[in-house]
């Protein structure tokens, strides 16, 4: 696990070797503290490097044994690094490529750091429901100041190189590999004592403003993930390293570090890091799967329709560094889209400048914008954003079927159309698939890649590594309206609209459910993405507009319970922020301060009477659970019928797409937490009560898993009917 060697006659080199990432574990803590001390009693060893094998430093502790050392009570990290920083030989860190985790806090106990050009500097246990525990919310606020510490450790972001230089947190950056220039530093310092260079011995420096930074910084926190326990633990922490000495601030971070290990939002949490990595690995029936089949390499691609989606998509490929032809029905609203365009691109290449990353849009002739079809010939993917009409989108691919060369994928945006349908009027049914962005694409992480019944393996190998390489998580999904993340969604509004019919409000639902952990509440996100969206599908359909049919009763569709609110508003142009109205009222058309809007009270009160509804006091556990469990009894839906390959991938779609709380897992991971028979009681209920309601009826999946005794999460494919599993 860690090898001793000579790198200079009197420099010893401890090499952590735990391939690929040289993750720490017991044994290797063990190795470590056993060469440290090794290289301590070893009189002709006058200063040792700390390097990695494999071309990295390390990525940290192994995040399925996370509470190395700390639970067990033997070697911890932190006595470690205190071990590394006691010696009275001075340490340097030769760091290449990475120093996450506990992999900087190592460094961090050595007396100096070199690290190369390239190398990334992280404390991401945060992001896993944990707190750095080895010492690092004590040493780097010593070493770097509050303000970044606080930032770094409370966000898990990572900084480059550069930045750590100019931060203080490395002595020096090289180009290439730092182990030669950590042997010279070695040398240069023999002799020059190491007392000053140890964080422990350090005050954390002072701000003259400390008591109101920090209670900026903690209110700052708290916004950032809403009820999220670890960004606090891990602002105490670093906090802890202000007002208390070293020891004591090392015994806090312990405290809170157990505190958090055994929650369960990081047990949601850190399903949710796994569950990320189990759903990229497709596999479908006939036994194609990521390990097998190759992708197709894009050398340029093209984006049709270059409105809100198209716009982001393009800036996606652009900084995946691949060319595109952008291209637009008429001058006018090219103009607009290159406008638009530039301006997000220059804004992308400062953050990335930021990021120590570099993006040149100017140099690098990546777009080509035009009104011509003839310009998409040699591309080897077209992404269709176009208006969500199925006469229009067939007519796109019929063109496109003439024009683009045999080989090229053709994807479409759609947000619910059927891609077998799109697919059906080209020449090459093997090549269509869903690449569904979600807005802005630019920033959303998520694409659902949707396979249609044609759709080829290497289709979805090829879109899958674009997900990656536009640095975003593809999920490969089943065609059928309205996909995984759609439906989920759609079961859960509705819900909100019939609660509203019921005698709730828009602002105590959307408390509610932010409280249980959404940014914004369901009414919030429907005034932010525009109600007109829902609204067109819905006209589409002939749910509402001049295609339903006269006579339609204005509460039901098929028999069902519908609720024509969102319509209404529609019809009165409250499209939400974009017209400064919607279910809540703005200053202005685009303006983000939603108030509570009496137009709107009057309006559902006059509405309730109009339909002889007797208004009611609905409780917070109603709201609450009619809201989530119709959205995860959809999800027992969706893998019963084969249309998510798990429920790691349904999780992994809501979480990214659509702001579920990612301390609570994810859908499904909070249905098993809550427990199934629960799940399906209170669903029985709600069914009885409202027979009109189909998406309360529970699942037959469902019942079939309580049935069987509530399985684990990890279990549920395998009991999903052989004849339903299509991925
Ligand atoms: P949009 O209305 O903002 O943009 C559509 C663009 O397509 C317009 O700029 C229009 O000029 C252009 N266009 C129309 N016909 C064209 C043609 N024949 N040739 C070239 N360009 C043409 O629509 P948006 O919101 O960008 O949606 C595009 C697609 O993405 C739709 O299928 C939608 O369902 C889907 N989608 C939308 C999301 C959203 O949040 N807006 C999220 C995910 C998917």
């Amino acid at each position: 696990m860690a090898e001793y060697v000579r790198g200079a006659p009197e420099v010893a080199v401890i090499r952590m070797c735990n391939p690929p990432l040289n993750t720490i574990s017991d044994v290797m803590l063990r190795a470590l503290s056993e060469e440290v001390n090794r290289a301590n009693i070893d009189p002709t060893v006058k200063a040792v490097v700390i390097c990695g094998a494999n071309g990295k430093f390390s990525a940290g502790a192994d995040i399925r044994g996370f509470s190395v050392g700390i639970e067990k009570n033997t070697l911890s990290l932190e006595s470690v690094a205190a071990l590394i920083e006691k010696s009275e030989k001075p340490f340097v860190a030769a760091i290449e490529d990475i120093a996450f985790g506990g992999g900087l806090e190592l460094a961090l106990g050595c007396h100096y750091r070199i690290a190369n050009m390239k190398a990334q500097f992280g404390l991401p246990e945060v992001k896993i429901g944990l707190l750095p525990g080895g010492g690092g919310t004590q040493r780097l606020p010593r070493l770097i100041g509050i303000p970044t510490a606080l930032d770094m450790i409370t966000t898990g972001k990572y900084v480059p190189a550069t930045e750590a230089l100019k931060l203080g947190l490395l002595d020096e950056i090289v180009e290439e590999n730092p182990f030669e220039a950590a042997i010279k530093l070695a040398r240069r310092i023999l002799g020059q004592p190491v007392g000053p260079r140890r964080l422990s011995l350090k005050q954390t420096p002072k701000l003259p403003n400390m008591e109101a930074f920090l209670h900026e910084a903690l209110l700052k926190v708290k916004k950032q993930a809403p009820g999220c326990l670890s960004p606090e633990m891990c602002f105490r922490a670093v906090e802890a390293s202000v007002y208390l000495p070293f020891a004591e601030g090392i015994r806090k971070e312990k405290e809170l570090f157990l505190l958090l290990l055994t929650s369960d939002q990081a047990k949601a949490l850190q399903y949710a890091f796994f569950a990320e990595r189990i759903s990229k690995k497709w596999m479908l029936p006939n036994g194609a799967s990521w390990k097998t089949v190759s992708p197709q390499p894009i050398r340029k691609a093209a984006v049709i329709g270059l409105g809100t989606m198209g716009q982001g998509i393009v800036v996606s490929l652009v900084k995946a560094k691949i060319p595109v032809v952008a291209l637009e029905k008429d001058k006018k609203h090219l103009e607009i889209a290159r406008k638009a365009i530039k301006a997000s691109l220059e804004r992308e290449t400062l953050r990335m400048q930021q990021k120590g990353k570099t993006l040149d849009i100017h140099k690098s002739k990546l777009l080509h914008f035009t009104l011509d079809f003839g310009a998409l010939k040699d591309v080897d993917l077209v992404i269709e954003a176009v208006f969500e009409d199925m006469v229009l989108k067939k007519e796109t691919f019929c063109k496109l079927s003439e024009i683009c060369k045999p080989e090229a994928f053709l994807g479409t945006n759609t947000s619910c159309l059927d891609i077998d349908e799109i697919a059906s009027i080209t020449n090459r049914p093997q090549q269509v698939i869903g690449t569904h962005f979600f807005s802005p694409a630019h920033v959303m992480k998520l694409i659902e890649i949707i396979r249609g019944q044609h759709t080829s393996p290497t289709a979805i190998a090829t879109i899958m590594n674009l997900a990656k390489m536009m640095d975003k998580c593809g999920i490969v999904v089943e065609n059928c309206f309205g996909f995984v993340g759609n439906r989920l969604l759609s079961s859960y509004t509705e819900q909100t609209y019939f609660l509203l019919e019921e005698g709730s409000t828009p602002e105590e639902m959307d408390k509610i459910l932010e409280e249980f952990g959404f940014k914004l509440g369901p009414f919030k996100v429907s005034d932010l993405a525009g109600l007109d969206v829902g609204w067109k599908s819905r006209i589409g359909q002939g749910l509402t507009g001049v295609n339903l049919p006269l006579g339609t009763p204005p509460r039901q569709r098929d028999g069902k319970r519908y609720s024509p609110l969102p319509d209404i508003l529609c019809e009165n142009r409250r499209y939400g922020q974009k017209t400064g109205k919607g279910w809540y009222l703005y200053d202005k058309p685009g303006g983000k301060i939603a108030k509570s809007d009496p137009w709107l009270h009057n309006f559902l009160q006059n509405y309730r009477k109009a339909h002889n509804m007797t208004t009611r006091t609905i409780t917070q556990e109603e709201i609450l659970e009619r809201c989530l469990y119709s959205l995860v009894n959809e999800g027992f839906q969706i893998l019963s019928e084969g249309i998510a390959s798990c429920p790691e991938a349904i999780d992994t779609i809501y979480l990214n797409g659509y702001g579920w709380p990612r301390h609570k897992g994810g859908p499904m991971f909070y249905a098993s937490e809550v427990g199934l028979p629960k799940i399906l009681t209170k669903l029985q209920k709600y069914a009885e009560a409202n027979p009109d309601i189909p998406k309360l009826q529970p699942s037959p999946f469902l019942q079939k898993l309580v049935t069987l005794g509530s399985p684990p999460l990890k279990n549920w494919p395998s009991l999903v009917s052989p004849q339903q599993s299509k991925l």
